[in-house]
């Protein structure tokens, strides 16, 4: 729908709705929902690492934020191969992050605030450590028990070559071979990430039948919905073929990996911004049987009261595709990576914002929006990066270095364009601060599978796992009493602090604060989006739209434009410098929210 308006000072402007309001209830289509890492965001019991006591003591922090629901990474049973992405008890809390009774006073503390929980659900695959693995590796060749996984004969003489050619998303094989009772080299399972993460058989009746109950065992608790991990990896083609792509986690391959789109040989193509979605078109991914997993999850939840929300973290492009996932019976929303990978580029965020909003709105599901997570280097500084050559795989201190200031004045501006979109938006742990990735932490701490898997060539993601910085004057800045971290923070995060943000007006703490109250008080999270062009600020290098009575300009070019008179600004990224004859001029790298007549 286009409609034109004339406005009084004879500009004329183009409006396009491309999503009218939704008035739906449920508190998962608006929310906006806080990644909290648990290693890393607040110590109680002085380890260096952090805990569920550690989190429900800081609760208040995010009260004062203004979030309206928490995600927690996982903090079951573990070894931690894989910063407990690697479970080796569903229903118990790892030892390192505290005890059951801590999680219920976890919850209900949050729940007293107003907060909803959501859990880190990882059905893919288990830990190595976890009982029906070592009963599995105990077990002979077809038995009960190395059915739940991925058990296979091995090709070639001896059986000695894996059975396809599948890599680990992490780098090497994604085949091991398993020593029989015997003592003789014997079967091979699959692990599509670390080799301590097996991937479980989704055809097996016995392993539905155990995440429902794990479901169950949650729900039971009180948490509100689940974050499902790799939630398109679950079900594998059948005969599992040979596949020639590559694919790699959440950041753009490394030359001479490359798979496009739709193209599943490899090709040594320069990665284009968005190539990363399409290293998963393989007989690994987005298989049809996914589907009928999330369509008896969500039966399951909606047993229970209080709208209770599946979560999909699904690497599945293109859009439409992904919206599959969100289908009236299945899961209630996904992460829009394609948002989080987009370039700095006015043309671009409106692509990928226009294009998820028409994908969502066609199967009735709210959009998301998300800039950085515990996989991605900090967007803080991937906006301080040349921008268009693809997601860095970490960075380490011999790399090319991000221009800190830029990042930063980019991020809170990407940040009050994300608040302002309608849907629900993920804030991850930090980012309110505006931190940066730690790009120059010693090699020799780095604990990320990727790391070791590929043969030290991909940094990884510990660079954005640094616990937080609370205080400036506190020994660990503020996260553990006793000063002891499990990452050591980079010096410049002293200055990111809280305290030397908390109640400093302009801040990037009292930005977002100011940003998720308005986004509040004007029903953003429920609201509309209409595109304006043609208003005087109106060139290739800048966003603008209206959602509800709010207009947001975005600049994401070189040089400042006017502001628009007569508008009442109610919050803006950076502050905004008068031109001569008076008028506001938005500068580079700079959102402003402002309200219309
Ligand atoms: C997801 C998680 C990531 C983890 C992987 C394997 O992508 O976000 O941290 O390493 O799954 O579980």
């Amino acid at each position: 729908m286009a409609l034109v308006t004339e406005r009084p000072d004879d500009t004329t402007t183009t409006t396009s709705v491309v999503h009218t309001a939704n008035p739906s209830p449920q508190w998962w289509r608006t929310a906006v929902i806080y990644q909290v890492y648990p290693r890393s965001f607040a110590d109680g019991d002085g380890d260096g690492v952090g805990d569920l006591p550690g989190i429900t003591a800081r609760l208040g922090h995010l009260a004062r934020l203004g979030i309206d629901a928490l995600w927690l990474s996982p903090f079951y049973r573990s070894p931690q191969n894989d910063g407990g992405y690697d479970v080796a008890d569903y229903r118990d809390i790892d030892p390192l992050f505290g005890t059951l009774a801590d999680a219920d006073a976890l919850l209900a503390e949050a729940h007293r605030r107003g907060l909803r929980v959501l859990v880190d659900l990882v059905p893919n695959h288990t830990s190595s450590e976890h009982p029906w693995f070592v009963a599995a590796l105990a077990a002979a060749p077809g038995s009960a028990e190395r059915a739940r996984y991925l058990f296979r004969e091995g090709r070639g003489p001896d059986g000695a070559e894996p059975p396809n050619n599948w890599r680990s998303v992490f780098g090497g094989p994604g085949w091991t071979r398993v020593t029989e009772a015997d003592g003789r080299p014997g079967q091979w399972y699959l692990h599509l990430f670390d080799v301590t993460q097996p991937d479980l058989d989704w055809t097996n009746p016995e392993v539905a039948a155990e995440f429902e109950s794990v479901l169950r065992f949650w729900l039971d608790r009180g948490v509100d919905g689940f974050r499902v991990d790799v939630a398109h990896g679950l079900v594998k083609a059948e005969g599992l073929p040979d596949w020639h792509g590559t694919s790699v986690l959440l950041h753009s391959p490394l030359e001479g990996e490359v798979s496009v789109a739709g193209v599943d040989e490899p090709t040594t193509e320069t990665a284009p911004e968005r190539v990363q979605a399409g290293n998963h078109h393989g007989p690994m991914w987005d298989q049809e049987g996914v589907h009928e997993v999330y369509r008896a999850w969500h039966r399951v939840l909606a047993e229970y009261d209080g709208d209770r929300a599946l979560v999909a973290e699904a690497w599945v492009e293109p859009m439409p595709r992904l919206a599959r996932y969100l289908r009236a019976d299945e899961m209630h929303q996904a992460f829009n990576f394609a948002f989080l990978t987009a370039a700095w580029s006015a043309p671009a965020l409106r692509e990928v914002i226009t294009d998820a909003l028409s994908a969502m709105d066609a199967v009735g599901a709210p959009t998301t929006w998300v800039l950085s997570n515990h996989d991605v280097v900090r967007h803080t500084s991937r906006l301080g990066l040349p921008q268009g050559e693809g997601m860095p795989g970490g960075i380490g201190a011999a790399d090319p270095q991000p221009d800190e200031e830029l990042g930063l004045r980019r991020a809170r501006a990407a940040a009050l364009l994300m608040l302002s979109l309608p849907g629900s938006a993920y804030v991850y742990q930090g980012e309110e601060l505006g931190l940066p990735e730690h790009t120059t932490l010693d090699d020799a701490e780095r604990q990320d599978p990727v790391w070791l898997r590929s043969g030290h060539t991909e940094r990884g993601r510990d660079g954005c796992r640094v616990p937080l910085p609370w205080s400036s004057t506190q020994p660990a800045l503020g996260f553990s009493p006793t000063g002891a971290s499990w990452l050591s923070q980079p010096e410049s995060f002293a200055g990111y602090a809280l305290d030397n943000q908390q109640g400093v007006p302009g801040s990037t703490f009292e930005t977002y604060r100011a940003a998720l109250r308005l986004r509040r008080e004007f029903a953003l999270g429920s609201g509309s989006l209409a595109w304006v062009d043609g208003l005087p600020v109106g060139t290739a290098q800048t966003l603008a739209f209206v959602n509800r009575e709010v207009l947001v300009l975005t600049n994401t070019g070189t040089t400042a434009l006017p502001l628009p008179a007569d508008l009442d600004v109610l919050v803006t990224s950076q502050q905004l410098p008068l031109a001569e004859d008076g008028a506001w001029l938005v500068p580079p790298d700079t959102t402003v929210w402002a309200r219309i007549g």
